[in-house]
């Protein structure tokens, strides 16, 4: 297994560029099976989550092809509607080929998905809008089943704007005949990208980025060609790798409006971020911080993705913060891992509150999911001696080349494969 070996303390200095969106790759990949013509889809990271996807893909009859960072994806002879659970567990965005098989087969079979640990992350909505829409849903052997019964298009209300029950729905809304309109939707950049992407295959929706989503059912979707938006929680990451060793680091491609939650709160603890040349500029100063609060909040509100990054942000600056996550329930794992690490965090149902102090200290710690992972080797770039990581293989599901990236930036890390047993 891989682990990361990090000797904190140097100042990060440099510039890098942010890759293609994950959470935007993931719906986009899905949705190419909607097409029974070629999509080409660029500014794709080099990721586990991708491979999975790929896989899932190859799985239901799909040719995919990647060269560098495109992906070549050719859908003609797609020859089955059921992803197996030998796929479906390794990645929970997986879920999303239901919506996109529904709208082009109009019959589906996808095993439960599994993913992060960071919360029991349900799938009721995804459900109830399906069948809002027409379609039987019916749940059996770990197996969610839909088939087009009377379908047409029709108004659904979402309990809590979720991303991935928004961009299912929308998949499934646009192969279906009639007028669907999805309220309380998703607001999130990547429902942006996925509307795009699939109104460039002829499809005709509007509204992805306001609370009220309209999607008028074509028959079939064509040929297209589509650029991934950058991956806004990669830059608040680097963001935060700047600004916790009091580096100064510049950002090249990235949507400024897209992380505009994460500047701002940076701003507030006396960070400078500045924009120019099309990129980010952030300059950090430990001598000036001031500890913050955090609610995650859906988009555009303050991102659950950023979370643990920000807490381990917070443990090193002085005084009383307080972190209040609202999306997942799960969601702190990392605190016990940062606590080894010296941090003072305490938890109280959905808060935690976090005393700060100078300098965290050098461990062995765990990543247990993707983010976690992230904010376990931000912390060990602003501690005291050296720092640990395994569980590595979370980071890389989400991370293109961070090891790389922080190499370039000057940080001391180093990856070991270690054994096991
Ligand atoms: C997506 C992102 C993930 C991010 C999350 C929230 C992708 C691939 N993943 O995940 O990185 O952390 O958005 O910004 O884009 N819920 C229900 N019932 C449902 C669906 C969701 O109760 O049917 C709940 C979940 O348990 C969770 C909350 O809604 O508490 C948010 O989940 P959702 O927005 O659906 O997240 P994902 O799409 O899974």
């Amino acid at each position: 297994m891989e682990q990361f070996n990090i000797w904190g303390g140097t100042p990060l200095k440099g510039q890098i560029r942010i890759s293609g969106s994950k959470n935007s790759t993931l719906p986009i990949m899905a949705a190419s099976i909607m097409s029974s013509e070629e999509v080409i889809i660029k500014n794709v990271p080099d990721l586990e989550d991708v491979r999975v996807m790929a896989l899932a893909l190859q799985e239901l009859g799909a040719k995919v092809t990647k060269e560098k960072d495109v992906l070549i994806i050719n859908s003609k002879n797609i020859n089955s509607s059921e992803l197996p659970e030998k796929i479906s567990r390794k990645m929970r965005a997986s879920n999303l080929v239901m919506g996109a098989l529904l709208g082009r087969l109009k019959n589906a079979q996808v095993a439960y998905p599994g993913g992060c640990a960071i919360g029991s992350r349900p799938m009721d909505l995804h459900v109830k809008g399906f069948e809002k829409l027409g379609y039987v849903i019916t749940e059996e052997y770990g197996y969610m089943k839909g088939k087009a019964q009377d379908i047409k298009g029709n108004e659904i209300m979402l309990d809590f704007p979720s991303v991935g029950a928004t961009e299912n729905i929308m998949m499934a809304a646009a192969l279906t005949p009639g007028t669907t309109i999805i309220r309380n939707a998703a607001r999130e950049p990547e429902v942006v990208d996925l509307q795009n992407f699939l109104n460039r295959m002829g499809a005709n929706i509007k509204g992805a980025g306001l609370d009220a989503i309209r999607i008028k059912g074509v028959e079939r979707l064509g040929r297209v060609e589509h650029t991934v938006i950058p991956d806004r929680i990669e830059a608040g990451t680097f963001m935060i790798a700047s600004a916790i060793t009091s580096g100064d680091v510049w950002l090249e491609n990235v949507v400024v409006e897209h992380i505009h939650p994460v500047i701002s709160k940076l701003s507030e603890i006396g960070v400078m971020v500045s924009v120019a040349n099309g990129g980010l500029r952030i300059v950090g100063n430990r001598k000036r911080y001031k500890p913050s609060d955090i609610k995650t909040m859906p988009y555009p509100g303050f991102p659950t993705d950023m979370q643990p990054q920000f807490m381990s942000f917070l443990s090193t600056i002085n005084g009383t913060s307080l972190v209040v996550e609202t999306i997942f329930e799960n969601r702190f794992m990392h605190v016990q891992e940062l606590c080894r690490m010296g941090a003072d965090i305490k938890i109280e149902g959905r808060v935690a509150i976090i005393k700060g102090s100078d300098k965290l200290e050098g461990a062995r710690v765990e990543a247990s999911d993707l983010r976690a992972g992230a904010a376990l080797v931000l912390a060990g770039l602003s501690a005291i001696d050296e720092t640990v990581v395994t569980g590595i293989e979370h980071i890389n599901r989400g991370y293109e080349n961070i090891l790389e990236k922080l190499t370039t930036l000057g940080a001391k890390i180093t990856s070991t494969q270690k054994v096991d047993g």
